[in-house]
This record gives C-alpha cells, sequence and structure tokens, in this order.
C-alpha cells in the first residue's frame, strides 16, 4: 500500500555533496541470471479473494449478504518474493514453514506450478497464514485473516534446514512479514556472513537488532520512521541512517519512498533513484519486487549501484500492472 507522504518535498537527483544520481540501468544475458540462486526465507501466506453478488441485507444483521461465485488464490509474503526472483529468470528456493490445512496445501500446489523450489516445514498446529478478501463489483467488503506462530520445534528445524541449504545458494533473502517464520533470523544473518553470502532483509517491526550484521536492508518509509522517528530534512534523513547503520552494522540500507522513488545508503555515499513509472495501478506487492530483483542482480554478480538501477527499473514496471505483480526478462531488458 502507498505510504503517507513525507513532509519535506524530495530533491529530483542531488541529495549532498556525496549524491549522485542513479546511472541508467545494464544490460544481463539470460544465462547470468539464470545461473543466480536466490534462497527466500521468510513468512508465506495465501491470498484469497472471494467474488459475488450483492442483493439483500442479512435479516441477521445490518450486513450485505454475498452469494460468492469465484474464488481467487495467489500466493503472498515470501511466496511472492520467490515468485519474483522465478519470473526474472533466475533460480529461487523458498524456505518457510505451513500448515496441514487447506490453506497450506493450497500453497504447496501453487508453489508447484510457480517453479519455486519448495524447502517446506509443515506444522500440525499451524493455521497457515490466509487472507481472504470478500469483494463485490470491485469493492472489497471484507477481510478476513487467519494467522498464527509457528511452535518452536518447527522452527529450529527450519533453522536446520537453513544450513541445509545454504551453500547451494548465492544470496539469501529475509523476507519478513512478523508471522513467526523468521525468529531465529539474527543467527541465520551469522550463518550466511560467516559463509560469506550476502543477506538481504525487507524488515517488520520496530525492533532491528535482531537483523544485525545484514548486508542490505530495504524498508519504505513507515518501516523507517517507526525505527529512526522522523527526519525533519534531507540532511536529519541521512545523519539518522548512517548511525542506524553502524549501530547494526549494516552494509547498506535501501530506502523505498513509493512515488519519490528510492535511496541507496552505503559507504560509498548516497545514490537516488527517481520513480520511474509512467503509470500507476496497483503499487501493492512493489517492495517484494524491489528486494527480489535485487537479489538476482547480486546472484549473478553486479554490485549494488547497478542493482538498485534495475530494481527501480523493475518498480516502476510492477506498479503499472493490474493483479499481477511480478516482472519477467523481456520486460526488463528489451
Ligand atoms: N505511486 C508510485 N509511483 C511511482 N513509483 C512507485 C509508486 N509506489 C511505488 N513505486 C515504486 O515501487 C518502489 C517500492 O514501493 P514502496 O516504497 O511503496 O514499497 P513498499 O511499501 O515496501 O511496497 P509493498 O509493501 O506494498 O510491497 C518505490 O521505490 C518506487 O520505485
Ligand atoms: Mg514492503
Amino acid at each position: 500500500m502507498p505510504n503517507p507522504p513525507n513532509s519535506q518535498p524530495m530533491p529530483e537527483t542531488t541529495l549532498n555533496e556525496t549524491a549522485v544520481s542513479a546511472p541508467g540501468a545494464v544490460a544481463v544475458p539470460r544465462e547470468r541470471l539464470a545461473g543466480a540462486r536466490v534462497l527466500v526465507v521468510g513468512d508465506v501466506m495465501l491470498d484469497r479473494y472471494w467474488f459475488g453478488d450483492v442483493n439483500r441485507i442479512s435479516p441477521e444483521a445490518p450486513v450485505p449478504v454475498v452469494h460468492v461465485q469465484k474464488q481467487e488464490d495467489r500466493l503472498g509474503g515470501a511466496a511472492n518474493v520467490a515468485r519474483n526472483a522465478v519470473a526474472l529468470g533466475a533460480q529461487a528456493g523458498l524456505l518457510c514453514v505451513v500448515g496441514h490445512d487447506e490453506p497450506g496445501e493450497r500453497i504447496v500446489q501453487l508453489l508447484d506450478d510457480s517453479g519455486v523450489v519448495p524447502h517446506l516445514e509443515r506444522d500440525p498446529a499451524l493455521l497457515t497464514t490466509i487472507k481472504l478478501r470478500v469483494l463485490s463489483r470491485q469493492q472489497q467488503l471484507l477481510r478476513v485473516d487467519f494467522e498464527n506462530t509457528p511452535t518452536h520445534e518447527v522452527l529450529l528445524a527450519s533453522l536446520a534446514r537453513f544450513d541445509e541449504l545454504l551453500p547451494a545458494h548465492d544470496v539469501i533473502l529475509m523476507s519478513d512479514y512478523a508471522k513467526g517464520g523468521l525468529t531465529h533470523v539474527t543467527k541465520m544473518i551469522a550463518k550466511a556472513h560467516a559463509a560469506g553470502k550476502p543477506v538481504l532483509v525487507d524488515p517488520k517491526g520496530d525492533d532491528w537488532e535482531r537483523y544485525r550484521g545484514a548486508t542490505l536492508i530495504t524498508p519504505n518509509r513507515a518501516e523507517l520512521r517507526e525505527v529512526v522517528g522522523q527526519w525533519k530534512s534531507e540532511d536529519d534523513l541521512i545523519a539518522r541512517v548512517t548511525k542506524l547503520r553502524t549501530e547494526l552494522e549494516f552494509k547498506a540500507l535501501l530506502l523505498t519512498r513509493s512515488e519519490e522513488g528510492m535511496t541507496l545508503f552505503s559507504d560509498d555515499g548516497i545514490l537516488h533513484a527517481s520513480a520511474v513509472a509512467r503509470e500507476v495501478y496497483d503499487v501493492s506487492g512493489a517492495g517484494d519486487t524491489v528486494i527480489a530483483t535485487l537479489a538476482v542482480m547480486l546472484g549473478a554478480g553486479l554490485s549494488l549501484v547497478d542493482a538498485v538501477a534495475l530494481a527501480n527499473r523493475a518498480a516502476g514496471i510492477v506498479v503499472g500492472k493490474l493483479g499481477t505483480a511480478t516482472v519477467d526478462y523481456d520486460e526488463l531488458f528489451l
């Protein structure tokens, strides 16, 4: 969803003396992306849509009665991130926990069709996260969420599985939706670090200590504000981010700023990429596309600066799409 706009206007390109505008996106051969192996770890969910007609008000309570005529299911959360990596032509594994319930089975089925390699831990006690939307005439009437936290034992099994999967991947991507799947994220980051693999984190919540040592963290404006407070100017933002990066040992931070594009903070300085969307239809899931594109490009051996330029281009494409939340190789490069 779009974030509330900042009070500060965003300068077009230059932020301060060290700031540079993003260079043009480089072309990358298909074969190079095909060799990139991304491991996505995190919270998976099922996005379910019920479509129907409303012709009357319920006699039981003053609410509309929806006669459901169609159901649509989509992979959400970490699974959508993994799907984005595959759409670009890379290899993606997905490590996550699902329950032994109908939404869990549906996720397994959808993953089978997606090209993502599933590494699922099954938790019989878990309600698989599902977000059910009830719609009539393009209007959302209600959203119903089912979720709870995986058990301790299953999370430990998932940590052991992480150890096994680590050597076979080039980049690790943590997709946190605060459903408990990343309870052991700090340990996972340390292990990846020791193995010399970059770790990208899409954060959630106000405790970022748990992401200590990540290579790159990709908050949106609201997520960053929750942790460093509201910045008063671009200089103030730079100061707050620099302090945070030093304290938590993040090599880089990419702030995604919706219609203001994105800004990369690293030891090499600050780089701003303006939003490139021609038309904006559906901004939800743009953050998933951004971090998936970054992971694929880093896995293919590109520099962080080149990866950001391509992630910005991918975001500009995906927000122009209705429904589908992925960008494929041809759309990005041709
Ligand atoms: N309204 C918009 N106009 C142009 N570009 C946009 C817009 N919204 C998003 N984008 C592009 O998508 C990128 C990511 O969007 P945003 O900062 O909203 O991430 P997000 O809040 O994590 O998204 P979500 O959580 O919904 O997936 C932005 O950096 C920008 O490139
Ligand atoms: Mg996001």
